[in-house]
């Protein structure tokens, strides 16, 4: 699936089209690669837009990037054999080739869309986004925002088992149940309601100790007036400000409340945690296995529904983390 166009304004799935040609040899070290399923997440979204420096310029005319987990085809690398199941850049692609070293091996019997979800990158990103630079306590209150998403329904999770009180803030209804009757939220806000406000302020009568913020815009404007002395915010993406070519400008109240309530505010990238990895993995793996991580996921068929599914997701049409399932 190529980058047909940039989008200008809201992404539509017409900024992509679908193409053939022919599937590339492995060279030397290099390692090829059936895709089984691809995962969207919203960041992707800032890459199209130029606004994620670390993605690089976005550009019209090739293959739209993107992780995947696939079965190897052939190999020309000692470390990795045909069948092995990977998880790497697979690309929105049926086949991918790259270097040994951007493929990682992962449990063959177990569903892609694990290894794309909680223990993918926007799982770890909950899960050390939260517990580094959160580090929420037992008994206070988290709240993150698009907590019906990928990264946010593992953030609500992993604060109840750290002992937190979770308030959770979706766009619909709908997903607002599903955050408190399956998966244990204590609160959950539609913030699309007219009273958005005053039911943000009575869903947090002790006020915020750690606000993970997946939205900026305006719900990172009303946190930012709920936090507590020495509460933490933890700036993970601003999905707000994305699928749009006017972002809106910041909150009101930067410095001065974070002065006053000696506030810290502070941003990070899941790729600064890549040597612990594998012990987050191995956690959320034990909390998935002890019923108290229950991970979700919206499914989407065929590579050429890539470009609807990121659309519904950009839109709050999903829940859980958005896969595309590509092979058997
Ligand atoms: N820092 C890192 O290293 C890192 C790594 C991965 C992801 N991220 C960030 O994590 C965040 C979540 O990503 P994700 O892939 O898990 O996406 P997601 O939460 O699965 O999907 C995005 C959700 O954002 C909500 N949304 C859309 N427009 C909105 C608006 N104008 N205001 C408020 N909410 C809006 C929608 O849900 P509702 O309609 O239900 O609100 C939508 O479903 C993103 O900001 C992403 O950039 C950061």
């Amino acid at each position: 699936m190529m980058i047909a166009s940039l989008p200008d304004g809201q992404l539509s799935a017409d900024n992509f089209q679908l193409a053939s040609g022919p599937v590339a040899e492995p060279g030397d070290g290099e390692v090829l690669v059936r895709t089984l399923a691809i995962t969207i997440g919203a960041g992707q979204r800032a890459g199209l837009q130029g606004s994620a420096s670390y993605a690089g310029a976005p550009t019209a005319g090739r293959v739209m990037n993107g992780t995947g987990v696939g079965r190897v085809v052939a190999s020309n690398d000692a470390g990795f054999a045909e069948g092995d199941v990977v998880r790497g850049m697979t690309n929105w692609q049926d086949y991918a080739s790259a270097p040994a070293s951007q493929w990682e091996k992962v449990d063959a019997g177990g569903d892609p869309a694990l290894h794309l979800g909680v223990l993918g990158t926007n799982g770890l990103t909950a899960y050390f986004g939260l517990t580094d630079v959160g580090n929420p306590q037992p008994g206070e209150t988290v709240v993150v925002s698009a907590a019906a998403g990928s990264v946010g329904h593992i953030v609500g999770q992993v604060a109840k088992v750290k002992g937190a009180r979770v308030v959770g803030i979706a766009g619909s209804d709908d997903k607002c149940r599903t955050l408190v009757d399956d998966l244990g939220f204590d609160v959950a806000i539609n913030r699309k309601d007219d009273d958005f406000r005053d039911q943000f302020k009575a869903a947090t009568p002790d006020r915020i100790d750690v606000y993970f913020d997946n939205t900026g815009g305006d719900i990172l404007g009303s946190a930012l007036f709920r936090m507590n002395t020495h509460g933490r915010i933890v700036c993970c993406g601003v999905v707000s400000q994305y699928d749009t070519s006017t972002p809106g400008p910041g909150p009101r109240g930067i410095p001065g409340l974070l002065v006053n309530n000696r506030v810290r505010m502070e941003g990070f990238l899941i790729f600064d945690y890549a040597d612990r990895f594998v012990a987050g993995r191995a956690e959320m793996q034990s909390w998935i296995d002890s019923g108290q991580l229950v991970p979700r996921v919206s499914e989407f068929a065929g590579l050429e529904s890539a470009g609807q599914a990121f659309v519904e997701l950009l839109g709050g049409g999903t829940v859980g983390t958005t896969i595309v399932r590509v092979a058997e």
